[in-house]
């Protein structure tokens, strides 16, 4: 039995999860694969949650020195989100010959080409499953297909707020702000809902498929992008007429050098199967050259699947080690 010494950088919504993933599923996990997984340490601003969420007071801290110190930490669990202090842990953390597993799509679009370049020199795993599509296996399926297809197509609905304040306003009859409101009394949408409905969130996202599926870093301001708060209820109900539905879609397409993506709300018919995702969930086609097109669907959002991911991360990070990096080139 090998155990695995992990660093939880946030114990929020996911790193608490992910706390009681491996905590609940210790014996389980440890039968299934041979490794017995250990939190070492817990960042947080405030060491109080650290301890609040069940880890010892001497695991709790507010700076990242000791996490890099400790010859114990094999995994560092980057679940901080934002662009920094998060992006400089994750290069500090391979630099310091730690493997790194991430669900922060933010810091991963903006830097992916350097995130990946830094862990390959490190000879680091650099894992984020969970940044795009939470427990939705999307980078799983994607370097399977790209192991024999090109990529040409990735087109789906990737944040789960928007498209559940749109399904309320179809399905109650209900105006944007009033959907909003529901949306964020049942959890599913922030305080501050900006990075969800302008379309931030599902830019961040498609970069990441794209890139992956270009082997090039496209970066999130390469997206053209609209939200969906100028949606009415007129606009609405016409789709609803039409036998469809406006939905927040995410379209990436392309070849070679020359990708072109985009966020938008567009009409899908009834005939397409996006137009039939409801509320908080998540669908996502893959088209390849040779695989044709499948759909991959699911929650999108939420703490246990995402720390389902994320574990999953973990225990690959130390299998494969960087065997599992991507190719990804620099964006020009
Ligand atoms: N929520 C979801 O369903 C979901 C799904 C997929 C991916 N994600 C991604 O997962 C990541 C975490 O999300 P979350 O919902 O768990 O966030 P959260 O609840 O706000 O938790 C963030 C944690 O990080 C700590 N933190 C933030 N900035 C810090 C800093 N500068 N220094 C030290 N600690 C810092 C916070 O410390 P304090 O506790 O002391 O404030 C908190 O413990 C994000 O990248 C998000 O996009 C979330």
């Amino acid at each position: 039995m090998t155990t695995i010494g992990i660093a939880l950088l946030g114990v929020g919504t996911i790193g608490s999860a992910v706390w009681r993933t491996i905590v609940e599923e210790r014996e389980s996990l440890a039968q299934r694969t041979g490794f017995r997984l250990e939190v070492r340490w817990g960042l947080a601003r405030h060491r109080e949650r650290v301890v609040g969420v069940g880890l010892p007071a001497q695991a709790a801290t507010t700076t990242i020195e000791p996490i890099l110190e400790d010859p114990s930490v094999d995994v560092v669990v980057e679940v901080m989100g934002g662009e920094e202090p998060a992006a400089t842990y994750i290069k500090d953390a391979l630099e310091a010959g730690k493997h790194v597993v991430t669900a922060n799509k933010e810091a991963v679009s903006k830097h992916l080409a350097e995130l990946v370049a830094t862990a390959r020199r490190a000879r680091r795993a650099l894992l984020f499953e969970a940044s795009v599509g939470a427990g939705i296996p999307l980078m799983v399926s994607l370097r399977q297909l790209l192991t024999v297809n090109r990529i040409e197509r990735i087109r789906g609905i990737v944040n789960g707020t928007t498209n559940f304040i749109l399904t309320a306003m179809a399905e109650e009859g209900i105006p944007y702000q009033e959907a909003l409101r529901e949306a964020q009394r049942l959890g599913y949408a922030e305080p501050d809902p900006t990075a969800d409905v302008e379309g931030h969130d599902a830019a961040y996202k498609l970069s990441i498929l794209a890139s992956l599926a270009a082997s090039r870093h496209i970066r999130p301001e390469a997206v053209v992008r609209r939200g969906i708060t100028t949606i009415t209820p007129d606009q609405i109900l016409d789709a609803r007429a039409r036998g469809g539905a406006i939905k927040l879609i995410a379209h990436a397409e392309g070849s070679d050098g020359d990708w072109r993506l985009r966020v938008e709300p567009v009409f899908v018919p009834g005939s397409d199967l996006l137009a039939h995702v409801r509320r908080n969930l998540n669908a996502i086609e893959l088209t390849g050259d040779r695989v044709g097109t499948i759909v991959l669907y699911g929650p999108g959002a939420g703490p246990t699947p995402t720390a389902s991911a994320i574990v999953a991360d973990v225990i690959d990070a130390v299998r494969f080690g960087d065997a599992l990096l991507p190719s990804v080139a620099a964006a020009p």
